[in-house]
């Protein structure tokens, strides 16, 4: 069966990865988690104490660092030289400073090479904000995800209690709107539906029926 390469796009907390890893899973493809690389980056620059609006800091540190995405069997592990940071990259201070190290372009250049680098030959599951239209812009399925702030800020908080992290829905609500106001405006490589891409707004929509959608798009290519 044809390999082909798989694009999930949209705004923070719209439940790409979930839905990504399902498909993955399905497919017997590989996941790669691009806001994973992004965060990874920025907790090692808080860590190092370097300035993450400084992208003339932030080149050289990226090029010495590491970042493996290793499926594992709960889930996905991001290992960052070697060590295993999956839940520090999930904390709110690297969330609320990833979008600023992700706007940098050469940080970006780097990181698309390295996401190309994962995708080159096919069978993959890619979630991020520029897939469709900068990393992988001859994906086979291009999907752009919505929903509400309101929703995607209500699903996040339920899934934060039960993890049974501290949770405020309000000020997730104002998080989410002000990284996908970064992620948006930012110069390179905006937060943009491709041209080409199926936009499905998952708001009031099953994680299951989302699936569903993208596997009947999926179907049509392979
Ligand atoms: O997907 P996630 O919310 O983990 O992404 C974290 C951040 O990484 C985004 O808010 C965005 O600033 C950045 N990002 C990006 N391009 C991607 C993936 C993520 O700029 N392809």
């Amino acid at each position: 069966m044809n390999k082909i390469s798989i694009a999930i796009d949209g705004p923070a907390a719209a439940g790409k990865s979930t839905v990504a890893k399902i498909i993955a899973e399905k497919l017997h493809y590989i996941y790669i988690d691009t806001g994973a690389m992004y965060r990874a980056l920025t907790f090692k620059a808080l860590q190092s104490e370097i300035d993450i609006n400084d992208e003339e800091s932030l080149i050289p540190l990226l090029k010495e660092t590491e970042i493996v995405l290793n499926p594992g069997e709960s889930g996905q592990r991001i290992l960052l030289d070697g060590i295993d940071v999956s839940t520090e990259i999930r904390t709110a201070e690297v969330t609320n400073s990833v979008s600023t190290v992700s706007k940098h372009k050469q940080v970006r250049e780097e990181m698309v090479a390295r996401q190309q680098r994962f995708g080159q030959e096919g069978g993959v599951v890619m979630d991020g904000r520029d897939i469709g239209t900068h990393v992988l812009p001859d994906a086979e399925v291009k999907v752009f995800l919505l929903a509400s702030v309101d929703e995607r800020a209500a699903r996040r908080h339920a899934e934060n209690l039960e993890k049974g992290f501290p949770s405020d829905l309000a000020l997730l609500k104002e998080e989410i709107a002000k990284r996908d106001k970064l992620d948006s405006e930012r110069e390179v490589a905006p937060l943009k539906k491709a041209e080409d891409a199926v936009e499905l707004d998952t708001t009031s929509l099953s994680i299951h029926e989302v699936v569903d959608r993208i596997m009947k798009l999926v179907e049509e290519r392979i």
